[in-house]
């Protein structure tokens, strides 16, 4: 399946959560047997190009394609979790999303040190979330060598700020 065509499975849905915001939802595209075998092949091939050993995947629609991506490769996967879910002591950061703020937490053991880690999350919009996640894998001593979208939305200039901050970048659609 081309690009495109896995363009067309994303459903698009005007003022949610809210107003002004054109909500790409991935839902659509996960059910679709062949949009979301495709769509994880792509990712996979990303990934694997990175040489990266390990990938986090950010809570929730990152574990949807991170999981399925690790799981291609046989990699190990490490989630990337919202606040207080994690039952040991975290790494947390605070950022700012598209529509309010939010935290995210990992574990730092979770890694080899000095290791090169992918990030494989649904879209990236400011980049907020993708920064909190290079964050805290720079804080774990690994490096964040990937960051694999299924989406950018590159008016919103996330991936711009994620290139910035020296993290490689790669999405395989974008709504401008
Ligand atoms: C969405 C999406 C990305 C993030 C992108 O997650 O899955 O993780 O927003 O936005 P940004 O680039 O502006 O940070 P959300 O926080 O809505 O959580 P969810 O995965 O639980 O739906
Ligand atoms: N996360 C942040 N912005 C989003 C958008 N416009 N659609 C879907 N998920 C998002």
């Amino acid at each position: 399946m081309t690009p495109d065509r896995l363009k067309e499975l994303v459903r698009t849905v005007p003022d949610f959560p809210a107003r002004g915001v054109q909500f790409r939802d991935i839902t659509t595209l996960i059910n679709h047997g062949e949009g979301f075998a495709a769509t994880v092949a792509m990712l996979s091939d990303t990934v694997e190009g990175s040489k990266a050993a390990r990938i986090v995947g950010m809570e929730a629609r990152g574990f949807i394609f991170g999981a399925a991506v690790a799981a291609r490769l046989s990699l190990p996967f490490v989630p990337i979790r919202k606040p207080g879910k994690l039952p040991i002591d975290a790494l947390g950061v605070d950022y700012a999303l598209e529509y309010g703020t939010d935290r995210l937490e990992l574990d730092p053991g979770a890694f080899e040190e000095g290791e090169r880690v992918a990030i494989v999350d649904d879209l990236i919009a400011t980049g907020g979330t993708a920064l909190a996640a290079a964050q805290l894998l720079r804080q774990a001593e690994v490096e964040p060598v990937c960051a694999a979208f299924v989406i950018d939305l590159p008016d919103l200039g996330g991936a711009a700020r994620l290139r910035e901050a020296d993290v490689p970048v790669s999405a395989i659609m974008s709504f401008p």
